[in-house]
């Protein structure tokens, strides 16, 4: 019985939860608990001192359950009152600030790109990059003897000397222009669309890049005039890049267009310039070749319109300043997260 004793003093002593319960085992497991045994053995005891040993037995399986219950409140209650003490939440704490992603700053501008003429009026056309030589250069009044075919800067897919028609013969598109053939082909006029996307061409250096952005406009209705392309250009440009930003028009030659003008943009970004800065050529323009409408079944005395391709990069390097067109592909955090 004395054993019964010290193990109740044992568990009012506990340090711990897990102590209590070894405690447990040891006096009420089924084979070797202490109680367990005490019990078992009643039966060897003549009656009247069974009767005695038995409530005494009794008593003690209540005290000690008592015992344990109590010291698994006690501490319960330390370990929960601790965690407020111990571990104090303080949530009025202001977090370490965290570093979150954002869009890429080409994406970010197709995607405003698409909102400024969008409200223009625009609808966004996209299409493959993939092209067969027919839409990338034929239909769009691009002559075989034309240099913008030239192997040494078109990314040939099939053999360029083989002899295969025109629309199974393949290449990464060199420009977005492609996507006046397809649309115009298959939508009746009068429509306005902006046409972004990734074009390809065999160039490499701080303001040219093997695999560039463009984004193409073309807007094909009655009476269209080159007062409107410009008009259109020069407002969607400067809500773009900046109101500040300066642009020179100059003439210039396209297959696709007639007349056809070409779009300069002050730029400061490089070092090695003047103060004064470098204009850069952003993209071309013109009114609609009649050829080309006819390539789509458009008739030309019928409907006029105009066509502009502008790059994405170049208008990009001019609003942020940046010396390096390739600084926009090398995924480096510490360029990316400027923007
Ligand atoms: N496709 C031409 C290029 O990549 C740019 C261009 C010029 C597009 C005149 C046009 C245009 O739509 O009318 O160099």
């Amino acid at each position: 019985m004395s054993d019964l004793g010290s193990q109740e003093a044992k568990i009012r002593s506990a340090a711990s939860a897990a102590e209590v319960d070894a405690l447990e085992l040891e006096i009420f497991s089924r084979k070797h608990g202490a109680l367990t045994l005490a019990l078992k053995e009643l039966a060897t005891l003549p009656p009247a001192e069974k009767v005695k040993k038995g409530q005494e037995l009794n008593q003690w399986k209540q005290t000690l359950t008592d015992a344990i219950t109590a010291r698994r409140q006690e501490l319960s209650a330390k370990s929960m009152g601790a965690l407020g003490s111990d571990d104090k939440l303080d949530v009025t704490l202001e977090l370490p600030p965290h570093d979150r992603g954002h869009q890429h700053l080409i994406p970010e501008f197709i995607r405003q790109i698409e909102e400024v003429f969008g409200r223009m009026g625009f609808d966004v056309a996209e299409g493959p990059e993939l092209e067969t030589e027919e839409n990338n250069f034929n239909k769009l009044n691009i002559p075989e003897t034309h240099p913008a075919r030239d192997s040494q800067d078109t990314f040939w897919i099939t053999d360029p000397n083989e002899k295969l028609p025109p629309d199974k013969r393949y290449v990464l598109r060199t420009h977005t222009s492609n996507m006046q053939i397809r649309f115009a082909s298959t939508h009746k006029p009068p429509f306005r669309i902006i046409c972004p996307g990734r074009v390809y061409r065999k160039d490499s250096d701080a303001t040219h890049s093997p695999m560039f952005h463009q984004f193409e406009g073309m807007m094909i209705g009655k009476d269209i005039s080159l007062a409107n392309l410009k008009g259109i250009l020069v407002t969607g440009l400067r809500e773009l890049i900046g109101r500040d930003v300066e642009f020179r028009f100059r003439t210039g030659f396209f297959p696709f267009t007639e007349p056809s003008l070409e779009l300069d943009m002050l730029w400061q970004g490089d070092e090695k310039d003047s103060k004064e800065g470098r204009w850069l050529e952003m993209g071309g323009c013109g009114m609609t070749h009649p050829n080309v409408l006819k390539n789509c079944g458009i008739d030309p005395d019928e409907w006029q319109g105009f066509a502009f391709g502008f790059g994405v990069e170049r208008p990009l390097m001019i609003k942020h300043q940046i010396p390096d067109l390739r600084s926009f592909y090398h995924g480096d955090l510490r360029f990316l997260r400027q923007f």
